[in-house]
């Protein structure tokens, strides 16, 4: 192999065949290209587990862009607040986080979790069609401010819906790309939500700071001083968690969008999901990290529907420099986007990989979306970006499964209209999925 090796490109390739058909682009590019390829000069597509993995890995060769989602705000240096957070700080808040996310921490408030899940099931309304995301999203957002804030969640819940909302104003297709600094409607709109909410959160952190009642939550992790860095400065505390609240429900409702639709098209595996569900407590709040390990065959239809359908199914990375992958050169300045979707149908790591086969993640002893095969299930990423909710998600939505396939029968609305349009473009989605809830006898 020489110096400058190109990877291969799609004979009619290039942009404009890819925003047509996004996902069946990426199938063909890693069907007919291979493991690397190039969608236009300069664009690069990593489409199997081991040069995804590299890229994720790599973080010095492929650094990831700071989110343009949620920037931080600009503020006055004030003594008080100590202004935009350094990269220590940055590094302190997320250890923080981590610790209030990891899967023990997780596994020590199932019984806070376990009753919004129940109340999805049992509020979902019956013999009807509906439009469920709606429904999952606001479920799944009560659960997770909940498990940021604990009981000043509350007063939290409206500003995160509003964040929700100021998210999908900004990332709605427009024919015009405007420049990052340009304050369009949309990015006004964002940042007086994202003002709107730290404005909310500021009184939290100061009374919970002033009382010494920290809390044992998420934000009480972040407030608790750490034997390496000290005490986190206000602003560094608040600047993260606009996009961590965001995150909590967002991506865990585009994925319960998919399982519960998998629920519908598989009603053995609703039945099975079902006959495991029944052994969970009356009460939600009493169940426990063991009730949810016996959960066995609905963590692995979450993992399957994962696999299939990995909401986030691109990743998106930069070259600096230039650098080598996979026996290919990478040019300096280029993009390269990481691809779970296809990596996650490669035949090489997934018997039949088209097909909803749950029992491949029980086959394996031990395994699980988490610990099988690391580095070739990568719904949540990998590496030093790798999702910081994994755990928190995978419990979410292995209980949400559970509850609804107990209490309902879910089905597609009869006829010929599709049900949903698959969104592809800021992640993978059933836009506009209707479903019909049947109570179980
Ligand atoms: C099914 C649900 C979820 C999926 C599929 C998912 C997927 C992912 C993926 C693929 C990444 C890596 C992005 C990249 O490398 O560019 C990521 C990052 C992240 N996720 Fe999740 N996520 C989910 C739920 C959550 C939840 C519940 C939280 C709540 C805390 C969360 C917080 C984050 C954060 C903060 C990052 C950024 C990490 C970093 O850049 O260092 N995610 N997620």
């Amino acid at each position: 192999m020489g110096p400058r090796d190109e990877p291969p490109r799609l004979p009619e390739g290039g942009f404009a065949a890819w925003s047509s058909d996004r996902l069946a682009m990426a199938r063909r590019g890693a069907e007919e290209c291979g493991d690397v390829w190039q969608l236009e000069p300069g664009v690069y597509v990593a489409a199997a587990a081991g040069p995804c993995e590299a890229v994720l890995r790599r973080a010095q060769d492929f650094p990831k862009a700071p989110s343009p989602l949620f920037p931080p705000l600009k503020r006055s240096r004030s003594k008080r607040s100590g202004g935009a957070p350094t990269p220590e700080e940055r590094a302190h808040a997320h250890a923080a986080r981590m610790r209030g996310l990891r899967a023990q921490a997780v596994a020590a408030r199932i019984g806070e979790i376990a009753p919004g899940t129940a109340r999805f099931a049992d509020q979902w309304p019956t013999d009807q069609d509906v439009e469920v995301l709606p429904l999952v999203r606001h479920a799944l957002a009560e659960i997770g401010v909940s498990f940021l804030f604990s009981e000043d969640a509350p007063a939290l819940l409206p500003r995160a819906a509003q964040l929700f909302l100021a998210r999908e104003v900004l990332v709605r297709p427009s024919r015009w790309i405007w420049p990052r600094w340009i304050p369009t409607p949309a990015r006004r709109f964002r940042t007086r939500q994202q003002v709107a909410f730290t404005d909310a959160l500021r009184p939290v952190v100061r009374r919970r700071r002033s009382s010494g009642h920290l809390g044992d939550d998420v934000l009480g992790q972040m407030l608790r001083p750490s034997p390496h860095y000290g005490l986190l400065p206000e602003e560094a505390v608040l600047d993260t968690l606009p996009g961590i609240t965001v995150a909590t429900f967002e991506t865990p409702s585009r994925a319960a969008g998919w399982i519960l639709l998998h629920l519908a098209r598989h009603p053995w595996a609703a039945d099975r999901v079902a006959a495991e569900a029944a052994s969970l407590p009356m009460d939600p709040a009493a169940t426990t990290s063991a009730h949810l390990g016996d959960l066995r065959f609905t963590q692995a239809v979450v993992s399957e529907v994962l696999r299939l359908y990995p909401p986030s199914w691109l990743l998106t990375r930069r070259a600096p420099r230039q650098t080598r992958l996979a026996d290919y050169t990478i040019d300096a300045g280029s993009t390269v986007l990481v691809c779970p979707y296809t990596a996650h149908r490669d035949p090489r790591e997934f018997s039949e990989p088209d097909l909803f086969r749950p029992e491949r993640w029980l086959e394996e002893p031990g395994a699980s979306a988490g610990s099988a095969k690391p580095g070739v299930f990568l719904s949540f990423g990998t590496g030093p970006h790798g999702c910081e909710g994994a755990a928190l998600a995978m419990t979410v939505l292995t209980l949400l499964t559970a509850h609804t396939a107990r209490r309902h029968h879910v089905s597609e609305p009869p006829g010929p209209e599709p049900t949903y349009r698959v969104a592809t473009l800021e992640g993978l989605a059933t836009v506009g999925l209707r479903l019909r809830a049947t109570p179980r006898g």
